[in-house]
Parts: structure tokens; sequence; C-alpha cells
């Protein structure tokens, strides 16, 4: 296989690295900045030692290569789709791999139809971290194509449907527990450390998450709150008038006592006869049917 990265940054760099390590010997890159610069320059230098030989175009780029993998940031995802496009061939694979989005991957996909098969690709973790071992989500009709030529030289590719954006979106769903967890967390351990409980809170937080395998938490946490909302908006609003004694930030605590009031208004406890459903699904599933898209 060979193998083409548009857009050579920390990303690229690494990838070239991990994938010459594993065996991939026919790799190509471009960057504008790497187009720019002498042969003898830094960046081919680094490319070299990393497996990777820089190419002066795009069209250079795509014309010995099979696969394409874009590492663009998210916003010239579109811009390098662009100026890849004239020089694709409809059997290669182009896996925009920029965070971006979904909007813009289902608009790549639209530009390269019938000019290259498309795969929407998100990176799940710190790439200086993990390389190639970390997920890369992938989704679109090729993503099962991508995940066969890639895994054999170590890249860990889970195919997560067939929707060019699905891998996107997927991306930013769990970007808002990912976040919206670290945010919580810091306005919990703020109140803690004004109140002088910090070390014994942030103990108690990792006792409680480590209690058992984080899919059962989640289970308690999703089907205890269809069927307690109503009681845990009462403990929110006495947490509530704690943080406004203690001076402390308070935007997540008011943002959760809201959405427990939203659920508690749901009826979920009315459905489910008080008792904690059985699976995530069944709490799901009853949400969006009371709201259909
Ligand atoms: N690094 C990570 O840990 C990580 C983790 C998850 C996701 N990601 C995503 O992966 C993508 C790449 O990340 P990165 O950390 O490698 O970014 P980066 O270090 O900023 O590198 C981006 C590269 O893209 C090039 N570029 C920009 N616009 C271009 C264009 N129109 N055509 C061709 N090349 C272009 C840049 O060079 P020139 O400006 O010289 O062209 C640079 O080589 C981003 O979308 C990022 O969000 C990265």
């Amino acid at each position: 296989m060979r193998l083409g990265i548009l857009g050579f940054g920390e990303a690229g760099l690494r990838f070239a690295q991990d994938l010459s390590q594993a065996g991939l010997t026919d790799i190509v890159a471009y960057s504008r900045s790497g187009a720019k610069e002498a042969p003898d320059g830094p960046l081919h230098a680094q490319a070299a030692a990393a497996g990777a030989k820089l190419v002066k175009t795009p069209r250079a780029l795509c014309k010995n290569t099979d696969v394409i993998l874009a590492l663009t940031p998210g916003k010239a995802a579109l811009a390098a789709a662009r100026g890849a496009q004239k020089h694709l061939r409809p059997e290669q694979i182009y896996v925009d791999m920029s965070s971006g989005a979904v909007k813009t991957m289902e608009q790549v996909a639209q530009m390269l139809e019938g000019k290259a098969r498309f795969v929407d690709a998100a990176i799940m973790s710190p790439v200086p971290l993990n390389g190639i071992k970390g997920v890369v989500a992938a989704s679109g009709a090729d993503a099962e194509a991508f995940r066969a030529l890639l895994e054999p030289y170590g890249m860990n590719v889970k195919v997560v449907g067939n929707r060019p954006g699905g891998a996107s979106a997927m991306k930013l769903i769990r970007s808002v527990c990912m976040k919206g967890l670290s945010a919580v967390l810091l306005e919990s351990l703020e109140a803690a450390e004004r109140y002088g409980v910090l070390e014994a809170t942030a103990a108690d937080l990792a006792a409680s998450f480590d209690e058992r395998p984080f899919m059962q938490n989640m289970k308690r946490y999703v089907c205890g709150t269809a069927v307690h909302a109503e009681r845990r908006v009462h403990e929110m609003a006495d947490a509530l008038a704690l943080l406004d004694a203690l001076g402390s930030s308070n935007r997540m605590s008011k943002a959760t006592r809201g959405k427990l009031v939203d659920v508690a208004k749901m009826g979920l406890r009315e459905k489910f006869n008080g008792r904690e459903p059985d699976t995530i699904a069944a709490v799901l599933e009853a949400i969006v049917a009371l709201k259909p898209a």
C-alpha cells in the first residue's frame, strides 16, 4: 500500500513514524510549508527521519498513492480536499482525519463523490501519547476497506457506521460527556477546596468511580436519574445554596438542576413504575420518543 499524508504536523509526523516502523515503506507527505522548503531544510529532515518523503504539490501526493490521510486542522479540511480533488482517482481512498464539524465531513464527502472513495475518521485520543495505537473511529461506505488496509500496520481503526460524518459526530457527542465531566469535576472540587475538604472529596469521588466498571456506573447514573430525578432536584437546590455561601462557581450545578427538572417532567418515573429500568437504551428510547426529531 502506498500512503499519502496531506497536512504534515504533529499527527501526520507521528503517524508516519509509527506506520513506517510497522513496515509501511511507501509514505509521501505534503504541507504548504514543506512545499516551500529547500530539500535540505528541517521539515524534509524530520519527514525522512519519520520514514516519509515530502512532495511539492497535492498532485504529486495523489499521483502514486492508494490511501490519503488528510491531517489538516478542521477548518482547512474543505480547502485541502478541494486542492486534492482534481488529482484523485475513483479507486483511491481519501480519509479525512481532521477534527471538524459533521457538516464539513458531509460537504467533503459530497465534493469527492465519484472522484475518490471517502472515509470520515476521528482520532479519539492525543496522538503524541498513543500514536497509531489510539482509537480512530471511521465511518462511510469504505470505512471497512480503510480498516483492512491500515490494521496490519497497527492502526487501531473502529468502524462506527456507513454515514460520512458519523465518526466526527460520535467524537463530538462523546465530547459532550468528556468535556462536561471535566467541567463538573472542576466545579465540585473548587467547592471542596474552598470548604477545606479537597483531599477527602477527591478520594471519595475516585472511590465511587472505581467501585465498579464504568459501563455499570453509566447504567446506574442513567437509569437512576430516570426514576429519581425529582428527589435529586431538591438535593441540587441544597448544593447550590452551599456553593452560593462559599462564593464558589455554580454554572454546571445550575445546569444539572435544570436537567433534573426537565427529566422529572418527562414522567419516566411513572412510565417505569418507579423501578429503575434494566437498560440504558430503554431510558434513551423513552426520552427520544417524547420528542422525535
Ligand atoms: N495532534 C493530536 O493529538 C490530535 C488528536 C486528535 C485529533 N487531531 C486532529 O488531527 C488534525 C491534525 O492535527 P495536528 O496536531 O497534526 O495539527 P498541526 O500540527 O497543526 O498540523 C496541521 C498540518 O496541516 C497543514 N495544513 C494546513 N492547512 C492545509 C491545507 N489547506 N492543505 C494542506 N496542508 C495544510 C499544516 O501545515 P501548513 O500550514 O504548512 O500547510 C500542518 O502541517 C487536526 O484536525 C486535529 O484536530 C489531532
